[in-house]
């Protein structure tokens, strides 16, 4: 297996624990674990008791029970527990696509989706969305991609890195077309529940079709990547146990104490979306004012959802060295498009609640 280089965490492994300010991090703000255990008042007491052994490999039943009831027609046995959404993007390209098969990517991408796929030996082809559309997604062009070996597509919504979610109509057509030619559709839903107006969520797809598989975690929308805690989600119990095969050869099964913390922040998920949803929206206008004062340098595509944005970026020499620059200067880490093949644009966070600050910051240093 060939993996090329993961570019976004190469950034990130550089800068994320040095810079003072992460202005581009696409997680939440997260939580201690006292505050988490506050959520529930004996969960402390069950903590301490929790039995440290090996915990089932589709996920401990609890667990998988609360995962269930994120979506509107799912039980526990429709959901795989996974050791984060990166671990679920491995082991479905793995389980479910080779060599001989097809896979089609949405892209710009979060990198894994793209290269993990590559790194099955399948032919991959990207369907891609450009700032220039407003990051439209193009039906005609995905039906083109389509092949007779097609087995699987992959897609994201809300996206990373545009924080924009998929219009109702295409999330239909794409499903309609996936349905008519038999394909396997990966619908990666890590930012879902933070939609900006909560009234915009779209059906998560596992609910509205049957071969489809919806991938999810704790680390974006719930803000707890620390868990390292997702799941795999489908009504198709044959691509669930392919999976979970793999499974055995990668974590044979999640950490008991992920297991026991995830299930207590899935039942108390309403208090912490709305309470990083209410950081969201209170910094969202701050970056919107941001972003006109220096329309000169900046223009975008207003995200919808996530703590995400993928801002254009007008400046002389690379946006590599633009980051750089800004990170050693001030302190705050902004992500380098060219990291998604995007060399214009540059990635910015608004899910942090320092994130005023750090915006003062870039600000300072952009009028100085
Ligand atoms: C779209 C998307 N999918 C998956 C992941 C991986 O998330 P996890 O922390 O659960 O591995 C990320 C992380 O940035 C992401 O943006």
């Amino acid at each position: 297996m060939k993996l090329n280089p993961f570019r976004i965490e190469h950034y990130y492994g550089k800068h994320e624990f040095t810079a003072k300010y992460m202005l581009s991090s696409s997680d939440a703000q997260s939580l201690s674990m006292a505050e988490l255990l506050a959520l529930e008042p004996n969960a402390r007491a069950e903590l301490d008791s929790l039995w440290l052994g090996y915990t089932e490999s589709p996920g401990a039943p609890y667990l998988r029970q609360a995962i269930s009831q994120i979506y509107v027609g799912m039980s526990a046995d429709d959901a795989l527990v996974v050791s984060s959404a990166e671990e679920g993007i491995f082991i479905a390209y793995h389980a479910l696509v080779g060599s001989g098969d097809h896979v089609i990517v949405e892209t710009p991408c979060y990198e894994s989706a793209l290269e993990l796929a590559r790194s099955t030996g399948a032919e991959v082809s990207l369907w891609e969305r450009h700032f220039e559309d407003g990051w439209a997604h193009d039906l005609a062009a995905l039906e083109n991609l389509i092949r007779s070996n097609t087995k699987m597509l992959y897609i994201n919504t809300p996206s990373n890195p545009t924080g924009i979610n998929m219009k109702p109509e295409v999330l239909d057509a794409v499903i309609h077309l996936a349905r008519e030619k038999n394909i396997i559709v990966l619908c990666d839903e890590v930012y879902r529940e933070l939609e900006h107006d909560p009234k915009n969520r779209l059906p998560a797809i596992c609910d509205l079709y049957d071969n489809a598989i919806s991938l999810g975690s704790m680390s974006k929308s719930y803000g707890l990547p620390g868990l390292r805690l997702g799941w795999l989600v489908s009504k198709n119990h044959a691509l669930l146990e392919k999976m979970l095969h793999f499974k055995f050869y990668t974590t044979i099964c999640s950490s008991a104490p992920s297991e026991f913390l995830t299930a207590l922040a899935l039942r108390q998920r309403q208090v912490i979306l709305a309470r990083n949803l209410g950081i969201v929206q209170h910094n969202f206008p701050l970056l919107e004012a941001f972003l006109a004062r220096h329309s000169d340098l900046f223009s975008w595509v207003k995200p919808n959802a996530s703590p995400i944005g993928f801002p254009r970026v007008k400046i002389k020499g690379s946006v590599m060295d633009f980051c750089e620059e800004v990170v050693e200067k001030t302190g705050v880490l902004l992500l380098p498009g060219s990291v998604y093949d995007q060399p214009n644009h540059i990635r910015m966070g608004y899910g942090r609640s320092n994130m005023p600050e750090a915006l003062e910051q870039l600000e300072r240093y952009l009028t100085s």
